[in-house]
């Protein structure tokens, strides 16, 4: 399957956002501690929440997605070992450890899947699990035995989101106030914290480093809306910024999630305007390039807007330097990028970007969810026809994002 990209053209309308990928993933999982139906409002059918439903089937639960909504019943969970087959196609199936945790069962579960962009170890989720009483043997598969389960103090050795994400979750099902230093203060993390406590649990804390989580009580179900995707968001705004002028504007989304992205473009040379949940990017012409830019733990700027940006960096006036902090092997698009015309460097963990006015029409590849979404953005830029194969990879974290692209007035078409 292929995507054709007919590009050079000027971005102009707006774009609903759905659920984010990062919110709705962790949320599912959560809805295994859940007794009763959770229904979850604005999903779209991405990639991996398909597979983390299929997941939750296959544990024994009732899990269905239907024109938007999700609707979750894990009273019927009667397994406790989530197989390969299922647990490599995403992350987030890592996140099944905490809510598992809770049954009081031996839970087994195969090391996760997820985008190909570093070795990413679940070392710092061990590591929690432990200091909250269990043992937890790293095999083939993990092993997580409740051997004394116990509430505690977890300082984190890095703000990882997964493990703040399964440590919340795995902490609600034991008696006592657990706090997690270090936490990741990621939007999907004080989303998920919510969920929590709309279900009758009890957290303080979630967007700080410092979460607090008084546990021991049983979550129910009910109705929830997670937060908007802010990388979905954050993708199609910077169309707006790829030298073709451009005024696009995102619903649904909360501009604060999206900050660090909208800043970078500001200093471009694009109008910003925000409200409550909208954004709208302007901008008339190409734009200037700007110095050092780091992609950090949030506030900082999300590693998930690193390619997309640098698309946008090579062909702004002028140096650029990116750095990539977050993953070891996150840079797919650049050799792709050079191949269209664009300059780019890599040196240890950055890009050293000079911008050209104009890149060419080229075969491209989506090596991975971001840098697909990067080369859809590459082939809008330039005018003819550029294609991306291995479209799954951008369908795992964009619903129909040809159809969502058309609505800016944009001409790209899906190939079987
Ligand atoms: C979440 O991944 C997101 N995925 C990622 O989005 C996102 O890039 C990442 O957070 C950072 O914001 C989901 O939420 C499903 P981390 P996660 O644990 O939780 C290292 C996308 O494109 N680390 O914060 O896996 C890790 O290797 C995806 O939507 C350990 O060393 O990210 C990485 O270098 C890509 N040991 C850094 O921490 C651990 O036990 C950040 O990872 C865990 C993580």
């Amino acid at each position: 399957m292929q995507l054709l990209i007919n590009g050079g053209i000027s971005p102009r309308g707006s774009i609903d956002i759905s659920a984010a990928k990062n919110s709705v993933l962790p949320i599912l999982a959560c809805c295994t501690m859940c007794k009763g139906t959770v229904v979850l409002h604005n999903i779209a059918p991405f990639g991996d929440i398909l597979n983390m439903l299929s997941l939750l089937k296959d544990l024994g639960a009732k899990a269905e997605w239907d024109n938007g909504i999700a609707t979750i019943d894990c009273s019927g969970i009667n397994k406790w070992v989530v197989n390969a087959s299922y647990a490599n196609r995403i992350r987030a199936s890592i996140c099944l450890l905490g809510p598992l945790s809770t049954y009081g069962e031996t839970i087994e579960i195969a090391l996760p899947g997820g985008c190909n962009i570093g070795a990413r170890p679940v070392d710092i989720h061990i590591a929690g699990m432990q200091k909250l009483g269990f043992d937890v043997e790293q095999g083939e598969n993990l092993v997580c035995i409740p051997k004394s389960p116990k509430s505690n103090t977890i300082k984190l050795s890095m703000p990882s989101v997964g493990a703040t994400q399964n440590l919340m979750m795995a902490a609600c099902g034991i008696k006592g106030t657990t706090t997690i230093l270090n936490a990741a203060c990621e939007p999907e993390v004080q989303d998920l914290a919510d969920f929590i406590n709309l279900m009758g649990g009890n957290i303080t804390g979630a967007g700080t480093p410092n979460i607090v989580i008084d546990g021991g009580v049983q979550l129910h179900g009910g109705q929830y809306t997670p937060i908007g995707d802010r990388i979905v968001a954050g993708t199609y705004l910077l169309t707006s910024a790829l030298g073709l002028g451009g005024d696009v504007t995102t619903v649904g989304v909360n501009p604060m999630y999206c900050q660090a992205t909208l800043k970078i473009l500001q200093d471009m040379g694009c109008k910003i305007g925000v409200g409550k949940d909208w954004v709208r990017v302007q901008s008339d012409g190409r734009l200037q390039g700007i110095g050092h830019i780091k992609t950090r733990p949030f506030p900082g700027l999300a590693t998930d807007m690193q390619a997309q940006l640098v698309v946008v960096l090579s062909l702004a006036k002028g140096k650029s330097i990116v750095y990539e902090n977050m993953f070891e092997n996150r840079f797919g698009h650049v050799s792709q990028l050079n191949k269209m015309g664009a300059d780019i460097t890599i040196k240890d963990n950055s890009l050293i970007i000079n911008g050209v006015g104009k890149l060419a029409p080229q075969q491209l590849q989506a090596t991975d969810l971001r840098c697909g979404a990067a080369m859809v953005v590459a082939g809008l830029a330039v005018d003819g026809l550029s294609t991306v194969d291995n479209v799954h990879f951008i369908d795992r974290g964009y619903f129909g994002i040809e159809n969502d692209l058309k609505k800016l007035g944009l001409n790209v078409i899906r190939s079987e």
